[in-house]
């Protein structure tokens, strides 16, 4: 039985992956803004500071794995692509530079970053912002998804899922991650129907673009059917899976890509 930290750990998918990890025994630190072990805001560089210290305390130092579930949609709102970048990605990146030690301690520790299907089927996302958000430089990445107008929370989030993917595959493959011991992969997952997805659906223009979104085997995903992978890429199984996205998301990256290979 390991010790885990799965941050957005009250809602969707991340508390569907917190009910498996304590159901087989496992003992979770769930991180979220209310309703968890460790309550913080990661949208601010001090919320992160006071997520990543508040696990290493609960978890005494050795983590034997991480789930990044954290995040934000593409709702519309003039201070949503800020938080959209802030969370989904540096709420990711930070908290894993913070717990690198404690996993690495832990010598064959999984990490699992909830990234989305956007990165491969939402059209002109700007390189910019994505290149900023790698450089680390939020303010640079909002004013990049800013041009967009009403636009701009989809193209922040479609930015935020590209460079918090490319990050997990660059850093993977690296002595300080592999070499480490620690295995970094992604998870893409298409529409699937959480408290975020609800949302979306509650709004008719969101509703009418996911609805006519082409899904080849149609309806949506269910959050414990995604919880399941999740703990799958967290067992001694995925010990020779590294930097690898794996796509759960209906067919929709297929259908849009086939022959991209
Ligand atoms: P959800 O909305 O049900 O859960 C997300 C959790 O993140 C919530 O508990 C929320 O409080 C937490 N969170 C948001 N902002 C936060 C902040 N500033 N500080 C701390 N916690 C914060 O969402 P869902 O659907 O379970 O999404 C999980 C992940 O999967 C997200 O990263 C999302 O972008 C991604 N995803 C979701 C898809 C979907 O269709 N539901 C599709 C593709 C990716």
């Amino acid at each position: 039985m390991g010790v885990y930290v799965v941050t957005g750990s009250a809602s969707g998918m991340g508390a569907a992956v917190v009910e498996k990890l304590r159901s087989a025994g496992n003992t979770v630190i769930g991180v979220d803004l209310r309703s968890a072990d460790v309550v913080a805001d990661l949208s601010t560089a001090t919320g992160r500071r006071a997520a990543i210290d508040g696990v290493l305390a609960a978890s005494g130092g050795t983590l034997d794995g991480a789930v990044l579930a954290a995040g934000l949609g593409p709702a519309p709102g003039a201070d949503r692509p800020a938080l959209i970048v802030e969370v989904n990605y540096f709420g990711v990146v930070d908290l894993l530079e913070g717990w690198h030690d404690a996993l690495a301690s832990a010598e064959r520790a999984k990490v699992v970053v909830f990234s989305s299907n956007s990165t491969t089927t939402m059209p002109a996302v700007p390189g910019r912002a994505i290149r900023a958000m790698l450089a680390g430089d939020s303010g640079k990445a909002v004013k990049a998804t800013r041009l967009f107008g009403k636009n701009a929370p989809a193209m922040a989030y479609g930015a935020s899922k590209i460079a918090v993917s490319r990050w997990v595959r660059r850093q993977a493959v690296t002595a300080r991650w592999a070499g480490a011991g620690i295995r970094l992969n992604a998870i893409a997952p298409g529409a699937i129907l959480t408290p975020l997805l609800e949302r979306q659906l509650a709004t008719p223009d969101e509703a009418k673009a996911i609805r006519s979104f082409p899904v080849p085997i149609g309806g949506f995903g269910v959050p414990s059917q995604l919880a399941e992978w999740v703990v799958f890429m967290l067992s001694d199984a995925a010990d020779f899976l590294c930097g690898s996205v794996v796509f759960v998301d209906g067919g929709s990256d297929a259908w849009f890509r086939a022959d991209d290979w």
